[in-house]
């Protein structure tokens, strides 16, 4: 199939890209470089089956690259990622990740393309849910501009597929991590803990350690878009994408620490707004609909991404 994968230069979308190679469609990828780094298809670039664009999913140029490309499946990961910048900017937010999601269906509505896979993200858009592994059946009930925005991309596939029969699914993502994940970007505590540790700087943690989070590898994550690619995957549907397990942030400094080999003391600070207590994904509907499963446990995705992290710290 040809796939146009959104965000492609990203830590996520760059991994989606080669998992769409290596499974043998043609990729053309997009993305505005706004936080992706060209660096991140360095493999992807080797390919002859695939292409880069720079594009920015909210322009006027984007149907006009939609239209030639002629996918027949379009994976949506170009975003603002930042919980605090949406809360700092929600018009911004909501230009990037409302209007560039309308503005890439719309595109995709009059290219024909068949399926479109959107990421949304379950580590927010379920709030502070009653109970633990939250499922899909629960409301939403967004606590930050990013996650209300996410729910928004999610209520217009529904506006597309019910009007236009655009075959699409969500995929709700828990904490993502693994090989790629910007250091230096607000988000992504996995790849900010490694590269102090690794780098011999202090490491804090906002809150009293407590706050967990649903920890999954970002291999585990492009399986489940590989899973999702046809017309009839799971259409209509979304699926949380995690493990199941909460993990608090405590306990994870601790194993990264281990895993560096360096002492486990962070710094404490207060707690940041928008920031939810607890969460852990049921993904049985993924398991059940398109036979996906985390296989990387945490330790073992957390020796890649160590191993990763110390690689770019050696060539830095
Ligand atoms: N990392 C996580 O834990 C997590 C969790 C849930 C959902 N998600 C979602 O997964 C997707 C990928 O996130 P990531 O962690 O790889 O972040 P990332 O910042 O590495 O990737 C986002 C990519 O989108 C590109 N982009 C941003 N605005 C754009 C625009 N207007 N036009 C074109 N490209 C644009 C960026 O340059 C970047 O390459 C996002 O939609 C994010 O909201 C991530």
């Amino acid at each position: 199939m040809r796939i146009l994968v959104t965000g492609a230069a990203g830590f996520i979308g760059s991994t989606v890209t080669d998992r769409m190679l290596a499974d043998g469609h043609d990729v053309v990828g997009i993305d505005d470089l706004s936080t992706g780094r060209l660096e991140n298809l360095s493999l992807a670039s080797r390919d002859a089956r695939f292409s880069f664009e720079k594009v920015d999913v909210t322009s006027g140029e984007l149907a006009e690259v939609v239209q030639r490309v002629r996918p027949d499946v379009v994976l949506h990961l170009a975003a603002q990622i930042d919980v605090r910048v949406s809360i700092r900017d929600p018009l911004l937010d909501a230009r990037l990740n409302v209007l560039g999601t309308i503005n890439l269906l719309e595109a995709s509505r009059l290219a024909g393309v068949g399926k479109l896979v959107h990421t949304s993200s379950g580590g927010s858009i379920y709030g502070t849910p009653k109970r633990l592994p939250v499922d899909e059946t629960m409301p939403v009930a967004p606590e930050s501009p990013y996650a209300a925005g996410k729910a928004a991309g999610e209520l217009y596939l529904s506006v597309y597929r019910s009007t236009y029969g655009l075959a699409t699914t969500a995929l709700a993502l828990g904490n993502v991590y693994g090989p790629r994940q910007d250091p230096h970007g607000e988000a992504g505590v996995v790849a900010i803990f490694g590269t102090a540790m690794l780098e011999g700087r202090p490491t804090r943690i906002f809150g009293d350690g407590e706050t967990t989070r649903d920890y999954v590898f970002v291999g585990d994550v492009a399986d489940a878009f590989a899973r999702t690619v046809t017309p009839d995957a799971a259409n209509g549907e979304r699926l949380n994408i995690g493990t199941g397990v909460q993990t608090p942030v405590r306990e994870l400094h601790s194993r990264i620490a281990a895993i560096v080999g360096v002492a486990d003391d962070p710094e404490f600070a207060p707690p940041r707004p928008g920031e939810l207590q607890r969460i852990a994904l049921d993904v049985s509907r993924a398991q059940r609909l398109v036979g996906w499963r985390p296989q990387v446990d945490l330790e073992a995705g957390l020796r890649q991404t160590v191993s990763w992290l110390s690689s770019r710290t050696a060539t830095s």
